[in-house]
């Protein structure tokens, strides 16, 4: 009965299909082409024993199912697991460790990353190490015998600095350590890590996954026999699973993810171009831009260069200034949504990151976000132009 769920997709698949089809098909009892939300608690046995491969909610679920199977397809790993948000996906993976471990995390991770490892973790002697992993000599020379783990995440937030994939690999297994990749800036369509190495892949599905921001969601995918095992187990046990509503909403959405992305990328690399020629503009972080200083390994290891732009007004009242006069563009956290959004990561997204911390990263007072949607590209630089205007 399991059988029937496992998708009979050409290994040959391209990517636009795989995002398509992976992990679905026809649903068994009416056809419908779409996988049915499950929403159910549990599952009636057909005698003492006897089941049809799912016996609980929380442990089984098909939608779910489909789902992890059409994110491991995506990402090119062998298994995944959906979690209720980025957090608890990221929460899931530190469970691999234990007491007295240590890990090396790039400096300029998501704030809540931050706060995850800072304010709880360390708390039960796990420790991390925050080190520019876009320099791997910083990192190598950052090993401990204690250290078990390298945390990366490229392009990283907000600053966009991206990490040498192969090298973090080779580095990490070198040393024994997993190296673990939070994608959820590039998406798989820009960005493989498996491909270069990576043990484990994690998602905020929140974002470009899903697409459409209306679901708080994550995900792990797994390569190791050993790793899988654990993550189901933990899965279960600690229970932070994705909803069935949640999964088929990011199933959704993960049937557009190429032409989504494409969009995203063009509309990216334009408002960075644009960006970058204002006076007013002191500086435009993006991987696609020939001033970013990982411009060529950002060429070598991603397909397109996101739809992520940071850059700098100067001071915060200049910031505030351009915030509160755009009009198209939506001042509010979070990205990856077809709608553009556009942010002040010192205040809003990295508040939970020291002030010098926050300094020495780069994230000033000035800094601006954007998470470039797939409108129009015109309306939006006319809404940027009018609103620099006001700066
Ligand atoms: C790179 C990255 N990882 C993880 C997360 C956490 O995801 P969530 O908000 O779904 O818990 C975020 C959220 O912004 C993020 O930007």
């Amino acid at each position: 009965m399991y059988r029937s769920w496992i998708v009979k997709l050409s290994s040959l698949a391209r990517f636009s299909t795989v995002c398509l089809h992976a992990g679905q098909e026809p649903d068994l009892a009416t056809g419908a082409i779409v996988t049915p939300i499950y929403q159910t608690s549990t599952y009636v046995q057909d005698g003492l024993g006897v089941n049809k491969g799912f016996e609980y909610g929380r442990t089984h679920n098909p939608t779910r199912l489909a789902l992890e199977r059409n994110l491991a397809a995506i990402e090119g790993g062998a298994e995944a697991f959906a979690f209720a948000s980025g957090m608890a996906a990221i929460g899931a993976i530190a469970t691999m460790l234990r007491s007295g471990d240590h890990v090396i995390v790039s400096d300029n991770v998501y704030g809540g990353t931050f706060r995850l490892f800072d304010r709880i973790l360390s708390r039960y002697q796990l420790s991390f190490t925050y080190v520019d992993t876009s320099a791997l000599d910083l990192v190598e020379r950052a090993i401990t015998p204690k250290t078990r783990m390298l945390f990366v995440e490229t392009p990283t937030n907000p600053i966009l600095a991206i990490t040498d994939l192969r090298g973090a690999a080779d580095l990490a297994h070198r040393h024994d350590l997993r190296l673990v990749v939070d994608n959820t800036f590039a998406s798989p369509y820009n960005q493989r890590p498996f491909e270069f190495g990576a043990d484990l892949v994690t998602h905020s599905t929140t974002k470009y996954l899903n697409g459409h921001s209306d679901s708080i969601g994550g995900v792990v995918v797994a390569v190791l026999d050993e790793d899988i095992e654990w993550l189901k187990f933990v899965q279960n046990a600690e229970g932070a699973i994705l909803s069935p509503f949640d999964s088929w909403l990011v199933l959704r959405g993960t049937k557009t993810l190429p032409l989504r992305m494409q969009r995203h990328n063009q509309n990216g690399e334009a408002l960075a171009a644009f960006l970058a020629e204002q006076p007013k503009v002191r500086h435009v972080y993006y991987p696609g831009l020939a001033t970013h200083p990982q411009h060529d390994l950002a060429k070598r290891q991603m397909r397109g260069f996101g739809g992520m732009i940071a850059f700098e007004l100067g001071s915060l009242e200049a910031a505030r200034r351009l915030l509160n006069a755009v009009q198209l563009m939506s001042l509010a956290e979070s990205l990856g949504g077809v709608e553009t959004l556009i942010s002040h990561p010192a205040t809003m997204t990295h508040a939970s990151v020291p002030a010098e911390r926050r300094a020495a990263l780069g994230i000033t007072d000035g800094l601006v976000r954007i998470s470039a949607g797939v409108e129009d590209l015109e309306d939006l630089i006319d809404d940027l132009t009018q609103a620099l205007d006001r700066v």
